[in-house]
């Protein structure tokens, strides 16, 4: 008998590591972890399987699926926005066809057990694309339906991948004989920049705000590359669990949408740095903005409007920007460089 399973792709990602010790504590999930890295021994502890392994072999997933029988599938596994402009034809492979391999896994699972396979896909505020700095500041809090224009690789591949995946769940084999489709339930959301006290990101545009944090609370010198100005949302960590796992338990007729923005918090970069200085008071921070790079920033929205995941399935963030400085991260992060 193959045992019933949640599958974790990407699980040594800094998302990953959150949602498995979501999963360790709160239920007996069977979790089955997938990464090209191997987990840390301490995570593999709390996973029925760790695979270390890559989301575009076939082969692999399809051995997996002789084992296991899966219900949901958090697919985190993607090259982020910078690493994605510097290899742009990896990134469209992994971030595209290794969606398109695990939504296709997804559906036959569905057929097999007959239960829709719940699609858990975090999306990006890189699917937006705003022209110019005047823009995003008018433009304010922004709807899903509006600015989808992504400017990078990896916005274009989550933009995308958000089409196919409400086409499997809604249109799939639309066309096929037989009158009875069972189909997959995808579900997204986009994410702002995540904060964690515990890990840090790699290869993210977003990924100042942690680093400035991060550097401080080690005492080394920061130079941001991103100018003062710059605004973004964020959120931390444990909102960003929260939030993944909340959707996925969401009772379908409460989703009018397979898609939310989930924002908590809108920070300028000197608001960061002045938020970092008076916990840190001795953090070296400085501006250098690397323009490319910085650039990308300014095509993301300053802020999003979350209303549809509040009023569909009751999303509230747990830590707005005080709490989330004060009571998680500046405590977290200083006992972990003590
Ligand atoms: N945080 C991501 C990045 O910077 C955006 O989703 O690439």
């Amino acid at each position: 008998m193959r045992k019933p399973a949640v599958l974790i792709t990407g699980a040594s990602g800094e998302v990953g590591f959150g949602l498995i010790d979501r999963f360790a504590q709160t239920d007996h999930t069977r979790v089955i972890a997938l990464d090209i890295k191997p987990l840390p021994e301490e995570l593999q502890a709390r996973c029925s399987a760790s695979i270390v392994g890559d989301i575009l072999d076939e082969n692999l997933l399809q051995r997996l699926i002789s084992e296991f029988e899966i219900h949901a599938i958090y697919h985190l596994a993607a090259l982020l926005s910078t690493r994605a402009e510097y290899t742009p034809d990896t990134a469209h492979r992994v971030n595209v066809e290794g969606t398109l391999n695990l939504l296709k896994l997804a559906h036959e699972q569905t057929r097999w057990h007959g239960h829709p396979v719940t699609f858990v896909f975090p999306s990006s505020i890189a699917v937006y694309g705003l022209p110019n700095v005047a823009a995003k500041e008018k433009a304010g809090r922004i709807r899903e339906t509006d600015w989808n224009f992504p400017t990078t690789m990896y916005g274009c591949n989550k933009a995308y991948c958000e089409m196919l995946g409400r086409y499997y769940s809604l249109h799939y084999r639309q066309l096929a004989a037989e009158s009875d489709i069972r189909r997959i339930d995808f579900r997204s959301l986009r994410f702002p920049g995540l904060i964690s006290a515990t890990t840090m990101p790699t290869g993210g545009t977003s990924d100042y705000a942690a680093e400035m944090i991060h550097a401080a609370a080690q005492g080394v010198p920061y130079a941001c590359f991103v100018p003062p100005t710059a605004r973004l949302p964020f959120m931390v960590m444990p909102d960003a669990i929260r939030s993944l796992v909340q959707l996925a338990e969401a009772p379908a007729e409460k989703l009018s949408q397979r898609v939310y923005n989930v924002s908590a918090f809108s920070l300028s970069a000197a608001q960061l740095r002045d938020r970092v200085l008076s916990a840190f008071p001795k953090a070296q921070i400085t501006f250098d903005p690397q323009i490319p790079r910085a650039n990308i920033v300014d095509t993301w929205p300053a802020d999003v409007d979350d209303s549809p995941a509040r009023s569909d399935w009751g999303w509230r963030p747990e830590y707005e920007v005080g709490r989330a400085f004060d009571e998680y991260l500046i405590p977290a992060i200083t006992k972990r460089y003590r």
